[in-house]
Formats: structure tokens, C-alpha cells, sequence
């Protein structure tokens, strides 16, 4: 995310850097003279060639190809017809990174510290909070991220007062008080939780006799942790008991250190002051949850919202523009992280890391009840999702044309969101109808206690269908520019590409012989082809939310072309997966080495 980070700031450079071009900072009156002299010279220069041609044929140097349209050079010294030329001399490319300020120092700060708090420490903390809720390595942890971010947000608040307000009604200001509050909210409410899941430990040590049973049960069956994602339902546990035993010792010194103090007992037989403990502690735990969730997931949302703020790209009504590229290239993105996670074994006990899951008669927990015989798979997820956001996008497109009557292009759009709803639609019965399919193809095994079983897929085409036909419907969209088509094609051949190889991926899984054991089964199965739908869809979705019309403008303005974005983007792309494996990596060293 960090090079994300920087690409987009990059080309934010890139759209600033030509503001000291005196042509940019001209008014109406130097840039009419201008656009006469340029006319001149283009006629003159025309003429000189022209006659040149004529008298100096004999000493000309053949050459294989002249460049006629020069690339990888600022738009203003390429040649343009007038009024192109009125449009680019008066383009401002001024931004907050190339605005003059003194405080540039702070900015750089709150860059540096941001993506080492949303980047780098962030996403490790999860995994530590994931693998043990009442970490105290966690707290530790936290406090020393929370200090970072809210450093970093110190130094962008020094650095947005002494800059004149260049982007009038942006929402980031907004975005980084919200980021704040969070912050210190998910700080409370982890020392709430920690402190509570802690205590309700003592407890129970103390008044059952045997410690080492309360907690095989504490942390297998009354879990408090309500949106834990390591629920195991069937989940073969392979936790060894020296763990168990190094805990309970621990356990125990804690213990004796808080009797110590206090007399537990004492504390926990008023059954008044017992139960107010008690529910704030759950709903402390709740709370915690949601921010913990919420300041991870914020990124995604965060730093493209920064990026357009910080190149003051969709002001006015290109804003529609920006945001539907934004929101619909996010999602393409989030989707491809996603894909990378479950390969990686994220979401193995709901069976969505390509792996088999099993429900036997005993199983218990809300999400195990709900789900039908086949179980719920991710093609349900994805069918659901691209059907929703079908009817919600027939209102979305409209919104820059408020109240007034349908344009042609409103129409144009509208009328993908119309795949959209059918093809989703399509999806969700076709996960109906294969429910049937998925139990009696996984759960041939001679265990007569498995009452609900799936492969971790469906054979279900909709949801691939429906991102091929947006792929070639972009890669076909007529666009203003020809930079802007080229880009749009990128993407859209992107998720082409993306789609096939998840289709191999249905193939794959059909046609290879299923694991010999339940233990194998249940484990991620890490098909290769998933590697390179999530790089498709990564990049595709980088490359989409850039294809929007005021950062094409910039490209442009500064002379890059397609081959350079797209570059950058493959690049970025394969850093960004390192680094998710690298969290998936250390998850899995920390899991074997103390769980
Ligand atoms: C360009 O925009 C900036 C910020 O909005 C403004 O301060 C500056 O005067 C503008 N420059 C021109 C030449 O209009």
C-alpha cells in the first residue's frame, strides 16, 4: 500500500511540477498572444519544413520513422490546435505539495509516519490481536502504532493550518479528525477488553478447581470474542499441550500477584457489581471489534481520498468522475487483496481459503446453524454483492445530473449496471441450485456425523462473467483522450485476463484428485492460478481508479504515457503482495512457534 501511496503521489508531483512553467501562471491576455505566437511559429515552422524539403532533399539522412507524435514530453510542447493549446495554458497544476509553504518538513512527517502506522505496523498488530485477544504484546504494540498515527496527524495538522485552503469543502480534513478519535477510541477499549477477557479468566480459575479445564474451555467454547475469525466449528485444533500448561503456569503467577492485591472473591460475589463488569466488558469487546476492524479497513478509503486531496484532483463536478473511478477501481483492488488473502488461508473456517469444510451434528455457533447443506461460499458472497451494488449503481450513475433528465451517457452507464443486476441474480440461483452438488461432492467420506460439508467453491460462471464483460466492455470504451482509451484498455484487459484464471482455477479444482486425508482436506489448498487473478486484479483495479479523467489531465500535462503507468502499476502491484504474504508468513511462523 505504501508504493500505492507514493505512485499516487508521485504523478500528484507530476501534475505540480510544470506550475512554474511561466506559460501556466500567464492570464487570459499573455495566453491569447501565446496561443498566436504558437500558432505562427507552428505555420512558419510548417513552411521552413516544407521548403526545406524541396531544396535539401539530397543532403536529408533517411530515417525509418519520424516521430510524429512526440511521447513522454509535456503536452504544452507537443503540437496543438488552438483551442487545445488555450485549454492547456491555463490548466492549474497547482496541488498542496507544490504550493509554496514553509512547513513542508511537517508534511513529510506525516507521510512517513502514516505509512509506517497504516502500512507496516497495522496489519501485523491484526495478526497478533487475531491469534491471541488478550495479548499483552498486542497493547504494547498498539500503544507505541497509536503514538505514531496520532504524531503523524499532529504534523499533518501543523501542516494544513499554514497552507491557505486550496480544495474548499474536501472531506479529508474530515477523514483525519474521525482517524483520531478512532485511534485513541480502539486504545480504551483494548485495555476495557484485555483487562475484562483477563479477568473473567481469574474468575472462573477461582472457582473451579481445575484450572487447566476451565481454560481448555474458555478458549475453545465461551470465547467472548464475538467476530473472532478463527471461530473453529470443526476446526482440527492441533494446539499442544505444552502450550496449554505454559499458559495455566502463567496464569497461575498472575493469579497469586492479583490476590495479592485484592481479594477477588470478594469483588465477584456482588452479583450487581459483577454483571455491570460483565456486560461492559462484552460490550467492550464489541466496540473493540468494530474499531479494531474499522482503523484497518479505513486505508483503503483513506489514502485515495488523500491522494485526490493532496493533487486537488476532482474539484467541481469532475468530483462524480473521480469517485466513481475511485469506488469502482477500489473495489476491484480490495477484491484482488482479498484473493490474495484467501489463497494465503484467511477465512479457512468459513471454507473460503479453496479448502474443504466440514459441519458435524455437534457443531455450534450462529454462523454454522444458518448456513444451508452446501454451505456458503464465496461465489455466493460475490453474486450477492455484484447484484446489490447493480441496483444501487442504476442511481449512482444519475448523481451528476441530479434532477435533470437522462443523458445518453447516464443511460450508457445505467445500462451496465443492468448486467450487473442480472448476472447477480443469475449467480444466486445458480449457488441455489448447485447447494445439492456441493454437500454430496465433499462429503464422501466415511464420517456419518458431517451433516454439512462444501469444496470451498461452486462452479459458478456469474461472478466471473460479470468482470469479463466489464473488462471488454473498458478495454472497448471510446475515451477523450487517446492516453485515457490506452489506460482504460489496460484495466479492462486486466480483469480479462483475471477472469480466465479464476476460471482455471473451477477447472483445477474439478479435475484434481481430492486430498487422501480429512486433515489435507481442510487445509488451504493454494491453487497457482489465484496468485495471478489476484495480480490482474490488483493492478487492474490501481490502474482503473487512476484512469479517471482530472489524473489523466495531469499525465498529461506532464507528458507520461500508458507504457509508464502501466509499469508502475505492475510494479506496485507485486511490492504489495510481498508484503501481504509477508503478514500471511509471520501469522503462520507465530502460530506454529507459540499456539
Ligand atoms: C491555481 O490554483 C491555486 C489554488 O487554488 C491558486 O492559488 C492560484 O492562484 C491558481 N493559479 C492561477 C494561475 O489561476
Amino acid at each position: 500500500m505504501k508504493l500505492v501511496y507514493w505512485l499516487f503521489l508521485s504523478l500528484a508531483f507530476a501534475h505540480g511540477d510544470m506550475e512554474d512553467m511561466p506559460m501556466a501562471n500567464s492570464d487570459n491576455h499573455d495566453s491569447h498572444n501565446d496561443i498566436s505566437d504558437g500558432s505562427n511559429e507552428m505555420s512558419t515552422t510548417g513552411n521552413s519544413v516544407d521548403s526545406s524539403n524541396m531544396e535539401s532533399m539530397a543532403s536529408m539522412v533517411p530515417i525509418p520513422h519520424v516521430m510524429k507524435h512526440m511521447h513522454g514530453m509535456p503536452i504544452l510542447q507537443t503540437e496543438l490546435l488552438p483551442q487545445e493549446r488555450l485549454f492547456w495554458e491555463n490548466y492549474n497544476a497547482t496541488n498542496y505539495i507544490n504550493y509554496p509553504n514553509n512547513n513542508k518538513t511537517a508534511m513529510s512527517l506525516y507521510f512517513v509516519f502514516m505509512t509506517i502506522s497504516f502500512i507496516f505496523i497495522n496489519p501485523i498488530l491484526m495478526v497478533i490481536n487475531n491469534l491471541n485477544p488478550q495479548s499483552i504484546n498486542y497493547l504494547i504494540g498498539l500503544v507505541i502504532n497509536s503514538g505514531i498515527a496520532l504524531f503523524g496527524l499532529f504534523n499533518y495538522s501543523i501542516f494544513i493550518h499554514s497552507i491557505p485552503d486550496l480544495y474548499p469543502g474536501n472531506v479529508f480534513n474530515k477523514f483525519n479528525w474521525i482517524y483520531a478519535v478512532t485511534v485513541i477510541g480502539q486504545l480504551i477499549f483494548t485495555v476495557l477488553k484485555i483487562g475484562y477477557l483477563r479477568q473473567s479468566q481469574y474468575k472462573s480459575i477461582d472457582q473451579i478447581d481445575s484450572p487447566a479445564i476451565t481454560l481448555y474451555d474458555l478458549s475453545r467454547n465461551q470465547s467472548p470474542n464475538s467476530f473472532d475469525l478463527n471461530d473453529d466449528e470443526t476446526h482440527i485444533d492441533n494446539s499442544d499441550n505444552d502450550h496449554d500448561e505454559r499458559f495455566t503456569n502463567d496464569l497461575s503467577n498472575h493469579l497469586n500477584f492479583v490476590k495479592g492485591k485484592f481479594n477477588v472473591n470478594k469483588i465477584f460475589d456482588n452479583s450487581l457489581i459483577s454483571r455491570i463488569i460483565d456486560s461492559v466488558g462484552k460490550i467492550s469487546v464489541i466496540v473493540f471489534n468494530i474499531l479494531n476492524w474499522f482503523n484497518f479497513l479505513f486505508i483503503f478509503v483513506y489514502i485515495p481520498t488523500g491522494i485526490a486531496t493532496f493533487g486537488l484532483f476532482g474539484q467541481g463536478k469532475t468530483v462524480f468522475n473521480l469517485l466513481a473511478h475511485f469506488i469502482k477501481g477500489g473495489i476491484f483492488f480490495f477484491l484482488g487483496v482479498i484473493s490474495l488473502a484467501r489463497y494465503c488461508g484467511a477465512f479457512q473456517n468459513k471454507g473460503w481459503a479453496w479448502n474443504y469444510k466440514f459441519i458435524t451434528s455437534e457443531s455450534f455457533g450462529w454462523w454454522s446453524k444458518i448456513q444451508p447443506k452446501g454451505l456458503i461460499t464465496m461465489e455466493f458472497i460475490e453474486s450477492f454483492l455484484i447484484f446489490f451494488y447493480g441496483i444501487t449503481n442504476v442511481f449512482m450513475e444519475h448523481l451528476a445530473n441530479p434532477g435533470g433528465k437522462w443523458s445518453a451517457k447516464d443511460l450508457e452507464h445505467a445500462s451496465i449496471a443492468f448486467i450487473y443486476i442480472g448476472a447477480g441474480f443469475s449467480g444466486l440461483l445458480v449457488e441455489h441450485k448447485l447447494n445439492d452438488w456441493r454437500f454430496d461432492y465433499s462429503k464422501n467420506i466415511d464420517d456419518k456425523s458431517i451433516i454439512k460439508s462444501s469444496p470451498g467453491f461452486s462452479p459458478n460462471p456469474f461472478p466471473i462473467l460479470t468482470i469479463f464483460w466489464t473488462g471488454i466492455l473498458m478495454s472497448q470504451h471510446q475515451q477523450a483522450s487517446e492516453l485515457s482509451t490506452k489506460i482504460h484498455s489496460q484495466w479492462g484487459t486486466m480483469f480479462v485476463y483475471g477472469t480466465a484464471f479464476r476460471f482455471l482455477t473451477y477447472i483445477l479444482n474439478l479435475i484434481l484428485s481430492k486430498p487422501p486425508s480429512l486433515d489435507m482436506m481442510i487445509r488451504p489448498s493454494q491453487p497457482i492460478t489465484e496468485l495471478l487473478v489476484s495480480f490482474c486484479l490488483i493492478s487492474g483495479g490501481m490502474i482503473f481508479m487512476e484512469s479517471c479523467d482530472p489524473i489523466v489531465l495531469a499525465l498529461e500535462y506532464k507528458g507520461y504515457d500508458a507504457m509508464f503507468t502501466l509499469n508502475i502499476a505492475l510494479g506496485v502491484t507485486c511490492l504489495l503482495m510481498a508484503w501481504i504474504m509477508v503478514v500471511f508468513q509471520f501469522k503462520n511462523f507465530i502460530k506454529n512457534k507459540y499456539y
